[in-house]
């Protein structure tokens, strides 16, 4: 998982400082490619002669020195990963407030890649409101941080704040560099709604939409591919899906469509609604067909369907990842995302009924993806197979956080 990566480690001022020469080590035996930026205040707790040694690499730790100044922003594009391991409460407040007064804040404001941290400090620093403050607009910023453990302390007394053990780090990073490989959902169970649906009228008649069922087969089958076990609930499309890893469960109408998919659903990992379903039934269906009568309009009363999505949004568990998607003919952004947020999803995809190429039928999609946390993805327009790795490697990135 390893092999070839480029790693960027980031050593700050903490005792659990000794355990990155360990993880150094471990990297460098995965095959990993390491670098190491040192904070001034960490050269008192490991030397950068055993950073360069285990590494195989010069430490990096000046923003310049007499002659030279350090490309932070060439480090910061050169890395798969920028691991700060151990995050010190210190530089935790800096990097929140973006400060750049050293080479590892300066190149950590100016990485492209990734960031994971592992921080390290005292219970109570750890407990204290400015550090919980801090962590968590380092994950507004997207930055993963590896969870403290429970233990024996600097201080010599119990609690949490311990950083992770190097393994766990390992393994934390393994992880989300498996995310960008094509077999990353292996043990990941998946939902996805797909095509229309029908609401019966009389025995003969419905209404439906135009709905293949195109661009949500081509999710369950990226999602399967990926190695994640998916329920296809498919409502009426002349599409048929045989592929490993997929059980499609035909259904017809919205209520069924619901009914399958709220069962479904609390197995779930991943869970995309891209089935166009009916907003509106009718309240009876005709026993015998609806003869014409001498009037020259027909009423028919219509009730509003179970929202599939919306219901799957008020269960949503901790860990589960949900997917809407918006098809819209005006003022595209604004409803995208007032469905993310009153469907509490995590993502919602938006494709315009006014492109050429996006929609209903066709072989080819455009969409913009916007995330609960405000940020958005505009693609070219392309093919559902394609299309649907786009959606699917958005979700791995919350998967995996
Ligand atoms: N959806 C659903 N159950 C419904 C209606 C919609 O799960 N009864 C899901 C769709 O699968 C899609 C998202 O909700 O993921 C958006 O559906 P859409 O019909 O575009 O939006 P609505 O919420 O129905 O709003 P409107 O029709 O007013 O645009």
């Amino acid at each position: 998982m390893f092999q070839g990566k480029k790693i960027l480690l980031g050593v700050t001022g903490s005792i659990a400082a000794y355990k990155s020469l360990l993880l150094v080590r471990l990297l460098i035996r995965e095959g990993a490619t390491v670098k190491v930026i040192q904070t001034p205040a960490s050269r008192d707790f490991v030397t950068p002669l055993s950073l360069s040694t285990l590494s195989r690499n010069p430490v990096l730790s000046d923003l310049s020195t007499a002659d030279t100044w350090a490309n932070h922003v060439e480090l910061g594009r050169w890395a798969d990963i920028l691991l700060i391991a151990p995050l010190s409460c210190n530089t935790l407040a800096k990097m929140a407030q973006g400060l750049c007064d050293n080479l590892l804040l300066a190149t950590y404001l100016s990485a492209v890649c990734p960031v994971v941290v592992a921080p390290a400090m005292d219970e109570d620093m750890w407990r204290h409101p400015s550090t919980r403050a801090n962590l968590e607009r380092l994950r507004s910023f997207g930055n993963l941080i590896i969870p403290v453990g429970n233990g024996e302390l600097a201080s010599g007394l119990h609690g949490e704040g311990r950083m992770a053990e190097p393994e766990e780090i390992l393994d934390f990073v393994g992880v989300m560099l498996k995310a960008g490989t094509d077999r990353d959902l292996v043990g990941k169970r998946a939902l996805v709604t797909a095509g229309p649906t029908y609401e019966a009228i009389d025995p003969v008649r419905f209404i439906s939409n135009h709905s293949s069922g195109k661009m949500g087969i081509a999710l369950a089958e990226e999602l399967a591919g990926r190695g994640a076990e998916v329920d296809l609930v498919l409502g009426p499309s002349a599409l048929s899906v045989h592929q490993q890893g997929i059980t499609t469960h035909r259904v017809i109408s919205a209520a069924d469509m619901y009914k399958v998919s709220m069962e479904s659903f609390s197995r779930a990992d991943i869970a995309i609604m891209s089935a166009a379903v009916a907003d509106y039934t009718p309240v009876e269906v005709a026993a015998e067909k609806i003869k014409k009568s001498g009037s020259d309009s027909l009423m028919l009363e219509l009730t509003r369907t179970k929202d599939i999505l919306k219901s799957l949004g008020d269960i949503k568990k901790k860990g589960q990842v949900l997917v809407g998607f918006a098809l819209e003919t005006k003022d595209e952004k604004a409803y995208a995302l007032g469905k993310l947020q009153t469907k509490n999803a995590d993502l919602i995809v938006l494709n315009s009924a006014r492109e050429e190429g996006a929609g209903f039928g066709v072989d080819t999609n455009k969409i913009t993806i916007f995330s609960k946390d405000g940020k958005e993805w505009a693609y070219e327009q392309k093919p559902k197979q394609q299309v649907a790795k786009d959606i699917v490697d958005q979700v791995v990135k919350l998967l995996y956080v």
